[in-house]
Order: structure tokens, then sequence, then C-alpha cells
């Protein structure tokens, strides 16, 4: 992430405590510019809109939007944060399965794009499109098969089984709502094992980045629907959005080319629709790290080195699913040994990595690298409060969170 050094590290830990995350205003700008280049390289028309859940604070935002990306929303709540930092309604992509009649009053009113995700969301459009007595426009959020053992897939209409088709039918004839653009987001969680007791967590592993195959037979079925439903019903799609889940900025490239390629042989080049993209973790994923201190030493029952170190699950959530990449600071990387780096919390499964690391001591500094997405929105303050967020921005070094204490709480 950060090209600090350990030494100004130090002193930062100093200043402002441990644990700490420094997060690096260079690298979500680079990454984002890197991506807008890899497909605009490649596709006349795209809009890359951030993921906001899974970074939102808004100096981070503000970085963001200044690259000139529009804001992707999963929430009337993160809707009005993009509204307050100036975001306008046009350039939101309005998603997400639980939105008021408000919010969608609001966002119709500011012209956001919304994508519809369920019937229900459906039913409530149509009737806020008969009070205004005008249509409205919208995207429908789509599901398919893309050859990866995925969870069955709770957002969108299901293209497979008709429901995709039924929804644009009805639309077309109730002429309420006007469809615009498909939408889909693949997930990035597939089922190693099927749970049968249900705990969401079981047998279920991230896999991040997909394979870009997933991407290509998701832009090809889109692409077919819309041939389809053009033909049907004579409804020209504008914009296609293939969500996020994208991997890191340099192995980009085979991606571009599976989602561009069927689009561009699937159209006339006069009715190219918009791609839209919803990157998050390939913004920021990388553009934050966490320092933390080793507060105890042990040797575990069964003989394994460990550690306990002032961070656990509550700062970084997404070691549930995947362990940290962890370095230390100002350390010779000799003795290494396999080494279980445990949080702080009263909790067995405060695990947050598994990593060949040197004799740690007592007040030795970790640093957990790469934790920039969906850590911070994810924290809680569970038998801790939260640590202050730093960002680095060329020379400067700003407080863009303020560390929570007791107070916080009353
Ligand atoms: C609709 C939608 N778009 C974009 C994203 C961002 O995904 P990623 O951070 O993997 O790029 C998500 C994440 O869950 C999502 O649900």
């Amino acid at each position: 992430m950060t090209s600090i050094t350990d030494m100004k590290i130090n002193q930062l830990i100093k200043e402002y405590g441990s644990p700490l995350f420094i997060a690096s205003a260079d690298s979500i700008k680079s990454n984002l510019e890197a991506f807008k280049l890899a497909f605009s390289n490649k596709y006349p028309k795209i809009i890359v809109a951030y993921s906001y859940k899974v970074n939102y604070l808004p100096e981070v935002l503000k970085v963001i939007h200044n690259q000139s990306a529009w804001a992707e929303v999963a929430s009337g709540f993160e809707y009005q944060i993009a509204r307050r930092l100036d975001v306008p309604g046009e350039s939101i992509v309005f998603n997400g399965p639980h939105k008021t009649n408000q919010e969608l009053r609001k966002a119709i009113d500011e012209g956001a794009l919304i994508n519809v995700d369920h019937f229900d969301e459906l039913e409530q459009l149509e009737e806020i499109a008969s009070t205004l007595g005008k249509t409205v426009d919208i995207g429908i959020r789509l599901n398919m098969e893309v050859g990866i053992d995925q969870l069955p897939d709770r957002f969108g209409f299901n293209l497979e089984y008709g429901e995709a088709s039924q929804i644009v039918k009805r639309c077309s004839e109730r002429g309420l709502l006007n469809i615009r653009g498909l939408h889909v987001h693949l997930t990035s969680y597939i089922v190693e094992k099927q749970s049968e007791d249900n705990i969401p967590a079981k047998g279920i592993k991230l896999i991040w980045p997909k394979d870009h195959g997933a991407y290509q037979a998701a832009s090809e079925k889109m692409v077919l629907f819309a041939n389809e439903i053009k033909e049907k019903y004579g409804l020209k799609i504008e914009y296609i959005d293939m969500g996020g889940g994208f991997p890191k900025v340099d192995s980009l490239s085979p991606y571009v080319d599976a989602i561009v390629d069927p689009i561009v042989d699937g159209f006339k080049e006069a009715d190219l629709p918009t791609l839209i993209l919803e990157p998050g973790r390939a913004i920021v994923a990388d553009a934050a790290d966490l320092v933390m201190t080793v507060v105890a030493v042990k040797k575990l029952p069964n003989g394994q080195r460990a550690v306990v170190a002032d961070a656990g699950i509550n700062l970084l959530p997404t070691s549930f699913w995947k362990f940290q990449d962890i370095e230390c600071l100002s350390m010779s990387n000799s003795d290494l040994e396999e080494t279980i780096v445990y949080g702080p919390l009263c909790l067995q499964t405060d695990i947050i990595a598994k990593a060949e690391l040197p004799k740690l001591k007592a007040g030795d500094k970790l640093l957990a690298k790469n934790v920039g997405a969906y850590n911070i929105p994810q924290s809680s303050t569970f038998i801790y409060p939260q640590p202050a967020v730093l960002m680095i921005d060329g020379t400067d070094v700003k407080v863009i969170k303020k560390r929570e204490g007791i107070k916080d709480i009353f």
C-alpha cells in the first residue's frame, strides 16, 4: 500500500495509538485511473461507479469522486452519503434489496439510475409511477448460471427460469416502468460444501478473483437477453451494468475482454449500450493497511507458535473468509515458523492469520496488508472501541476517522 517507512509508521503509532489503519490516497487514485483506462481503451462508453459499501469513509469517497467516478449505493443511507458529497443524482446507481418509497421518490426526482432487485420493489415503483402520472425509468437486476458453484442467488430476477422475461413482459404491458438497463453482480462466494444447518459462513468460501469465464458467460447471457427483449417488445437496452468483483487492476485485462467482446459482437455499433462497472475491492483493497501491536506470545498445547495482537476480527472481519497477509515491521526474517495471529477478543474464533513469522515479542509491530476493502465499514465496537484511520496523501497525513473512546459509547 503506502510507501511510508517503518520508522514513520512507528512515529504515527506513537501519535495516534495502536491499532491504526493507514490508507493511501495515491493508491486509490492510481487504481481507479488504471481501472478506467483498462476498459475505456477497449470500449467507447463506460461508467465506473464505485461501490460504496466496500469503504465509504467520506475522505476516501472524495478522492474517488475527484477522479470523476459515479457512486454505486446499496441503500438509502449510502445514497444520502453520496448526495452529501455533492454527487448529483444522475451520477448515482441505486442498487440493493431494501429501498423505501421515500428513497425511491427522491432517486426518481434526482434522476438516479435505479436497478430493481425484486418483485415487491417493482410493485412499489409501479405505484409511484401511477401517482406521478409518468413512466419511470428503471434497470433490472438479473441472476443467472455462470458456471461457478455459487450460493443460490437471492438478488434480482432469474434468467434461466423465465422470471426476468415475465418482468419485462409485465413492464411492457403496463407501460408504467421503462426498462433501460440490465444489471448483474456475480457473487464472490461459492459453496464449497453444502451446509446442512444453514449457518451462513459454513461451507462457503470467498473466491476472489472469480475466473473471468464467469464474466464472459454473464456478458453473453445479458447480450442475448437484451436482443431477445428488443425483438419481442421493441425495448432498447441503454446500459449493461456488470457489477463488481474485479481483481487487482494489474490482472484486469482478461476480464475486460470477457465482458466487452460479447457486447461488441452482439450489438450494432450505433446501438452499443453504456457499460457500467461497479468495482469496490479492486479500487481500495490494497489502499489501506492496519498496523497492530503484539501484546502476548504463546505456545499452544500442540506446540504451535502463536501471538495475540491488539486487533482481531472486530477490525478485520474479512478474516472469517480469508486469513490476512501479515508482515513484521523492522524485523529480520530469521527463525521463521508458522504462527497463528490471534486478536485480543475473548473468542476462540478471533484468528486473523496463520503466517510464517520470526520469533516475536510483546511490543513488536505487525502490519495486516491490503485490508482497505470491506473491513472498515464492517468493523464493530465488539469489546474494543474502533481505532483511528489516517490517510497519506502525498506528504500530507490526515486523520480521516477519529479513534473512538469511552465517550463515544455514552
Ligand atoms: C451490486 C454490487 N456491486 C458491486 C459490488 C462490489 O464488489 P467488489 O468489491 O467485489 O468489486 C458489490 C459487492 O458486494 C455489489 O453487491
